[in-house]
């Protein structure tokens, strides 16, 4: 592929690739001198239309990490506070030389959108509620890791599935590598089309939860949120917050992932969170070496 826009547009034999070698950046970031030499010749920056934390620091940390040149750009403290638009904004920023973007953006379709305009690589660090297919990687890399294979386990995402582009990419992903997909959430953040991708749906938190192997805990996103969808905080932390009790009581050990940012005590308590059986920090961990191997290998496509 020539960009990295979203899960559906990959192979199985892409994630494969993307993993064995992630696996090898893996070994070097945990070497006393963390950094190889090979994208010396490569600039990166890094588009930000929303806030982000975890995918802002870990793409630098993985370009630096790879020797890249690499820039930041901030729209909140941008010339688009101005006016300017995206295309004349990202060819700006092309015309200092720059080989890759990514772009995080508020709209569906950003990356896809900019892809067809620019002459660079575009990678999509996450476009509204559709695609943030990067998580999605760093996410199966960590099941992977944890439990051998993605292959045949049974994953369930649960929560708000209709606001998350964490969700939609993680179904592709899981599905591509042979998983078992089902969500739980209430039904109005739920999108109906789900079951038209082959992901089941159970509104029973105790009955998802025996069923899975993972549970992927995803953020109660109150800033995409029109209060019609929303039951309320406390009812939706009753009904489907994961808490230690629940997760006792099921007679096995279940691995717990977060994308993070967690609302603490919404979603999940703290004590879950921060528990043995959650791999949450693994996958940030975990997120700079996928991200290293998704830039080296579109890096490879560059002409130089
Ligand atoms: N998981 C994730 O995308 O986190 P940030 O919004 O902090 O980047």
């Amino acid at each position: 592929v020539e960009h990295l826009l979203g899960i559906k547009y990959l192979k199985a034999t892409d994630i494969d690739l993307i993993f064995k070698t992630a696996d090898h950046f893996k070994e070097v970031i945990n070497r006393p001198i963390k950094k190889v030499p090979s994208l010396r010749d490569i600039t990166i920056a890094n588009l930000f239309f929303e806030n982000s934390t975890r995918t802002k620091l870990s793409f630098e940390l993985a370009e630096k990490r790879l020797s890249a040149d690499v820039i930041n750009f901030s729209a909140s403290q941008s010339s688009v506070k101005k006016g300017e638009t995206l295309i004349d904004t990202v060819n700006n920023i092309l015309a200092m030389k720059v080989d890759i973007v990514v772009m995080r953006h508020g709209n569906v379709g950003a990356g896809v959108f900019l892809s067809k305009h620019v002459n660079a690589k575009i990678i999509n660090a996450g476009d509204g509620t559709h695609e943030h297919p990067t998580q999605a990687l760093l996410d199966s890399y960590s099941i992977r890791e944890k439990l051998g294979s993605v292959k045949g386990k049974k994953i369930l995402i649960v929560g708000d599935i209709l606001h998350s582009r964490v969700a939609l990419s993680n179904i592709f992903a899981l599905q591509l590598q042979g998983a078992e997909v089902k969500v739980c959430g209430p039904t109005t953040l739920i999108p109906k089309y789900i079951t038209s991708l082959g992901v089941q749906v159970e509104t029973n938190l105790k009955k998802a939860l025996e069923w899975c192997d993972v549970a992927n805990v995803l953020r109660v996103q109150h800033e995409r949120m029109d209060i019609k969808y929303f039951p309320s905080t406390r009812e939706y932390t009753q009904l489907f917050g994961i808490n230690k009790e629940i997760l006792d009581n099921l007679g096995k050990k279940i691995v717990i992932m977060h994308p993070g940012p967690i609302n603490r005590g919404v979603e999940i308590t703290s004590e879950v969170a921060d528990s043995n059986q959650s791999i949450i920090l693994n996958q940030v961990e975990n997120g700079v070496a996928v991200r290293m191997a998704v830039i080296y290998l579109l890096a490879q496509q560059i002409k130089r």
